[in-house]
């Protein structure tokens, strides 16, 4: 099946599964139960729920298995967004084109959003009946690691802490691995974690592969802003790279920036060259990841 076709398929499933969890959840205070569902339902791509699909697909893991940590990590994923639009952090007004949740509702309830979508990811885990309970430890120590200071918090700080000033290639880095890198490496070590296989170099290997696709898709996210912003602006300005704000292409320039999306595409084909034909989506997304138009 085409990776357009899989990634459809798996978005509904998590969807699916996603919208029988908020239902499920308790709805004692309407507001926040109406917000937190305006957040999770908001036109989000589903990338962190389609790599634990794909990844345990690659090892031959039934879906059944993957959908409490495919909604887990997905809701950390919202959560974060929900935080990061606040006046106190990013002060934006819309979010995949619609009005921030605080914008929606209102600022409290948008942090207390932020904290019901961030438990119910570990409610979700702790309540799954078809993942056998040894599994689950494993799973809550990587998705807690990922999430908390260690990891996408920890790069959320370094991000506000650095705006305004010029981040060397390394400072960049760092920041993005933790940012964003985090999450989606969280994700791809659930699906491998779904399957009960403690084959060490496989693990490694994934984890290599989740790293350069995380890099990849934050340089790409860069260049799409610079070549967006040509589109809108007109050739002159929006070539013009900013200076003031750290991204790839400010440090190493647009060519510069786009072969290293290429180089680290290879790299994360080259991480998988262990791996047989049910590894193929995850090749095809890591070339979607610095293909893709938006
Ligand atoms: C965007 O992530 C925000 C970051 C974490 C950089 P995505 O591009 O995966 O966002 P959605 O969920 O599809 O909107
Ligand atoms: C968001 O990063 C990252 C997290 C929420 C962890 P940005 O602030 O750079 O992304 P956008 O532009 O709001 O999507
Ligand atoms: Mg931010
Ligand atoms: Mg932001
Ligand atoms: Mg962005």
């Amino acid at each position: 099946m085409p990776l357009k076709q899989l990634s459809l398929q798996y978005q509904q499933r998590v969807d699916g599964a996603l919208e029988q969890l908020l239902k499920n959840t308790s709805n004692i205070a309407a507001e926040l139960h109406q917000a937190m569902h305006y957040s999770v339902f908001n036109g989000g791509k589903r990338v962190r729920p389609l790599l634990v699909y794909l990844t345990g697909q690659a090892l031959g893991v039934s879906p059944e298995l993957q959908d409490a940590p495919a909604c887990a990590v997905e809701l950390i994923h919202c959560y974060s967004l929900v935080h990061d639009d606040m006046p106190a952090m990013d002060d934006d007004d819309l979010r995949r084109g619609q009005p921030t949740c605080h914008k929606q509702f209102s600022e409290a309830t948008a942090l207390l959003t932020g904290d019901a979508l961030q438990t119910l990811a570990f409610e979700v885990l702790s309540q799954s009946t078809a993942l056998d309970a040894p599994l689950l430890l494993p799973m809550f120590k990587t998705l807690t690691h990922a999430s908390g200071a260690a990891g996408m918090a920890g790069g959320q700080a370094i991000d506000l802490s650095a705006t305004g000033k010029m981040l060397s290639l390394e400072q960049l880095k760092t920041m993005h691995e933790h940012k964003t890198g985090a999450l989606i490496l969280a994700s791809v070590q659930l699906g491998a974690l779904c399957s009960a296989r403690t084959d060490l170099e496989e693990f490694e290997a994934l984890k290599h592969y989740a790293q350069n696709i995380g890099l990849s898709f934050q340089i790409k996210d860069d260049i799409l802003d610079i070549e967006s912003d040509t589109q809108t602006l007109g050739k002159q300005q929006g070539a013009d790279i900013s200076l003031n704000k750290a991204t790839y292409p400010a440090l190493l320039g647009l060519d510069g920036a786009k072969n290293m999306a290429r180089q680290c595409h290879q790299n994360a084909l080259d991480s998988l060259s262990q791996f047989d034909h049910k590894a193929d989506p995850l090749r095809w997304l890591s070339e979607y990841i610095i293909t893709r138009d938006h």
